[in-house]
């Protein structure tokens, strides 16, 4: 346990916050791998200052953990506490076609709640699961949409500063393919995003081709952290692996998805550590037989 102070974690509860020490991170993380790590859960922002700044004081390392959809975390004992903050779905706030979304809201439903409101140009992002927090972090992207492009403004919370921010892409944040400017320490806690007016109806009819085509194309019913490495410029990665002939090879219970090769899935109760050496393998094939270096997608947790 990283956070032993009693007096610490008493007051951590009175600023609207919980206390879970020694968590198994594999029960956190879409990829069902990781070992224990200590988080604190968030249920009110404005625990955020006390928070930071009491474990600043007493020297101790901080994360985010927001969905757990994109993170690869390692077996060992993590020496850092992780904030997480509760899931808030319901608070979207609709002004025209613009849209307010809690960070810690779920991707998915925050579209559907949109498309409700005859509110679209997000489809292609249903699938993407994890937070809208996670999603700005990675510019998440699917089917032609990211969700950087839509960003009017965001709430960050910098943990540099421990101060709140309200932060537009003219000045102070860019995307870029799953990659943003923001510090790994910058907390997301809300945005506006800009949306076409758009028919409920023909909205779900584009959701509904695109969950098909996803469902055809990616292991959805598995344990995985969606794709595992970027795609080098003017490449796919998953055809690369695929044409390697790597598609079902494993390293313990870690496995190329035979659907997409681009998908590691969790398939005999994986390590973090059978993920690594499987994705040292599919580097170095990769490197020998093309000449290209891949670049990981997933969020990697090592002490
Ligand atoms: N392909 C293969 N074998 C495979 C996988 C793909 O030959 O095992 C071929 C496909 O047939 C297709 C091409 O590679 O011709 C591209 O495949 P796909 O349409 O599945 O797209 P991708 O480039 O592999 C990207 C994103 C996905 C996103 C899809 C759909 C990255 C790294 N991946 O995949 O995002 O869902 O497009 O838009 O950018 C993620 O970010 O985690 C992710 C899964």
């Amino acid at each position: 346990m990283i956070l032993s102070d009693p007096q610490f974690v008493a007051q951590i509860e009175t600023w609207g916050a919980r206390f879970a020490p020694e968590q198994p991170l594999r029960e956190h993380t879409s990829l069902g791998v990781g070992g224990p790590a200590d988080l604190i859960v968030i249920q009110r922002l404005e625990a955020l200052e006390p928070v930071t700044e009491g474990l600043r004081q007493r020297g101790i390392a901080w994360g985010l953990l927001g969905g757990g959809t994109n993170v690869l975390a390692a077996d060992e004992p993590h020496q850092k506490v992780y904030l997480r903050l509760a899931p808030n779905s319901h608070d979207i706030e609709f002004r025209g076609n613009t849209v307010r979304v809690p960070a810690a809201a779920e991707l998915g439903r925050s579209v559907m709640e949109c498309a409700k409101r005859n509110l679209g140009g997000m489809e292609g992002l249903v699938g993407v699961p994890g937070s809208v927090g996670g999603a700005l972090r990675m510019n998440a992207g699917a089917y032609g949409t990211e969700i950087g492009p839509l960003v009017r403004s965001i709430t960050v919370f910098r943990g540099s500063t421990g101060r709140r921010e309200e932060l537009v892409p003219q000045g102070g944040v860019s995307f870029q393919y799953r990659k943003s400017s923001f510090a790994s320490d910058d907390i997301m806690l809300g945005v506006t995003l800009e949306l076409k007016e758009r028919p409920f109806r023909e909205i779900l009819d584009h959701v509904k081709l695109l969950n098909q085509r996803r469902r055809g194309s990616q292991p959805l019913k598995e344990k995985s952290a969606g794709c595992i490495f970027k795609n080098p410029p003017g490449l796919s990665t998953g055809k690369l692996i695929d044409e390697l002939g790597m598609k079902g090879t494993g390293v313990g219970g870690a496995v190329v998805s035979e659907r997409h090769a681009n998908f590691l899935v969790n398939r005999h109760s994986a390590t973090a550590s059978d993920f690594f050496r499987l994705m040292d393998l599919i580097r170095e094939r990769v490197l020998r037989a093309y000449g290209v270096e891949l670049e990981e997608e997933v969020i990697v947790w090592k002490n």
